[in-house]
């Protein structure tokens, strides 16, 4: 019987070895991946879609692959909603659906069929901006405003869930009515990525509506 100690294996054998099972793998995998898209695109399946948006009504026949976000954006031309992250990451897609803050791309339009849907040029218009965009402007809450759609509507929302009495992870009492502190306002908007830091001024920004009570 051979000796271990006989087998001789270079450095370079073992490359030559995890080189070839690499390709092997590799090839068909890709291969596959790409016959599996081709025909999950030959096979899309549309539905109708009817949402309430800003409080008027869309029609649509989607695919039933159709984010929220993209739904908004490329099919009722509503780009005050952005795209950051794309998964989840970062609150610039936030919009009210039936009340509640969402992050747009991470929902299915089909999901929602029937609901109302509000996004930032649901909130105010220019000359009749609603109070939190007006307080945003006023305390600077904002720079490139890339995240501002986002942080406005999570803003509203956020107060909604304060006086609904909806505790949040840093509530200590979670049978008392939330007050609105900078700790509450922290952590409800941590969400809301803002990557130019305007952080302090949107807090700022939505305790002084939180204390008009707009
Ligand atoms: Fe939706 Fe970032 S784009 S969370
Ligand atoms: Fe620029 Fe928030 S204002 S990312």
């Amino acid at each position: 019987m051979e000796d271990v100690s006989d087998i001789k294996i270079t450095r370079r054998d073992l490359l030559k070895v995890g080189a070839a099972s690499a390709t092997g793998i590799a090839v068909p995998s890709v291969a596959n991946a790409q016959e599996a898209a081709s025909s999950a695109t030959q096979r899309a399946v549309t539905a109708a879609v009817s949402l309430e948006v800003n409080g008027k009504p869309h029609k649509l026949e989607l695919d039933t692959r159709t984010t929220l976000l993209d739904a908004l954006r490329e099919h009722m031309q509503l780009t005050g909603t952005k795209k950051g992250c794309d998964h989840g990451q970062c609150g610039a897609c936030t919009v009210i659906v039936d009340g509640r803050r969402i992050n747009s791309c991470l929902t299915l339009a089909v999901m929602h069929d029937g609901s109302k849907v509000t996004t930032i040029e649901g909130l105010g218009a220019p000359g009749k901006l609603h109070p939190m965009q007006a307080a945003f402007v006023r305390h600077d809450g904002y720079q490139c405003g890339y995240c501002t759609p986002g942080q406005v509507c999570s803003a509203v929302a956020v107060l909604g869930e304060i006086r609904d009495g909806i505790p949040s992870h840093v509530s200590a009492d979670l049978k008392a009515r939330p007050q609105v502190t900078a700790e509450e306002i922290r952590e409800r908007m941590s969400g809301n990525i803002c990557r130019c830091g305007a952080y302090s001024n949107i807090v700022d920004a939505i305790t002084e509506v939180a204390g008009s009570k707009a």
